[in-house]
């Protein structure tokens, strides 16, 4: 695992939106794999000026989404899909047509997880998937479990998990997670993308920052694999790099 490490999260973000510029140039077709989460959000920004300053071209480019809430259809201000059209999708140069998410609302789950892995596939896979990290360890929606997932399928989400989604979840009406009177709860389920499904991305970044991560950092680079620490299973890739700010390698600088 290489390891970088930023003095803010700022900069991380300002240097990994140069990386992906750098990938769209190189390569013009790149299928992005891309997260969600307040983490990634600065890197939105930063990726979304590029664009508009036509330092980034989107234009063919291809992008799938980790992971997406079961029962919200795309245009649910608290789904995934929103998220990523109010942070990213409505301010770069990126086709609506090459933009592919889970649909959360599909009747039949397991044929839409089945049809993501395909269109995955016939979009000649994932060339730079990048990742958030829960404080639990999870990566997309792969919760920590007895077993984990290999292909993208549907997740009970923790409740911890859950609490830590109330922000993002329609951020403007976010209620307390036991307060179904006053407002909608975060769902308790999802479909997400799958560990070999993560794990077969040509690269992989994961982006952490903040000392509310630094333990889960700790371990996922220096823990043994456990289905316990989803993450941890990324030290099993060839080209992983983990790209922290100072409070979130606290635990891992020499
Ligand atoms: C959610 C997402 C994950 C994300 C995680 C971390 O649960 N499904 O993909 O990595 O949150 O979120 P944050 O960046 O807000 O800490």
């Amino acid at each position: 695992m290489r390891i970088k490490i930023f003095s803010t999260p700022h900069a991380a973000a300002r240097s990994l939106a140069h990386e992906v510029a750098r990938a769209l140039e190189d390569n013009p077709r790149l299928v992005l794999g891309l997260p969600t989460g307040r983490t990634p959000v600065p890197l939105y920004r930063e990726l979304a000026a590029l664009s508009q300053a036509r330092r980034a071209d989107f234009s063919r480019a291809a992008t799938f989404n980790l992971d997406e809430f079961a029962g919200l259809t795309g245009d649910d201000p608290g789904s995934y899909r929103a998220f990523m059209q109010r942070h990213l999708f409505d301010h770069i140069n990126l086709p609506a047509r090459r933009i592919h998410f889970l649909n959360g609302a599909a009747r039949d789950e397991g044929a839409e997880c089945a049809r993501y892995e395909r269109a995955i596939a016939r979009a000649g896979g994932i060339d730079l998937v990048i990742l958030g990290l829960g404080a639990n360890g999870h990566i997309g929606f792969n919760e920590p479990a007895d077993a984990l997932v290999a292909a993208t399928h549907r997740t009970t989400l923790s409740a911890a998990t859950r609490r830590a989604n109330v922000v993002l979840f329609r951020a403007e009406q976010a209620r307390p997670l036991h307060d179904a009177h006053r407002g909608r709860e975060v769902p308790r389920h999802a479909l997400s993308m799958g560990m070999a499904t993560i794990l077969h991305a040509r690269r992989i970044v994961l982006l952490a920052t903040g000392g509310a991560k630094a333990r889960c950092v700790d371990r996922t680079v220096n823990g043994p694999l456990t289905s316990r620490l989803p993450a941890s299973f990324l030290q099993l890739h060839r080209d992983v790099e983990i790209w922290l700010d100072r409070a979130a390698a606290v635990f891992i600088q020499p």
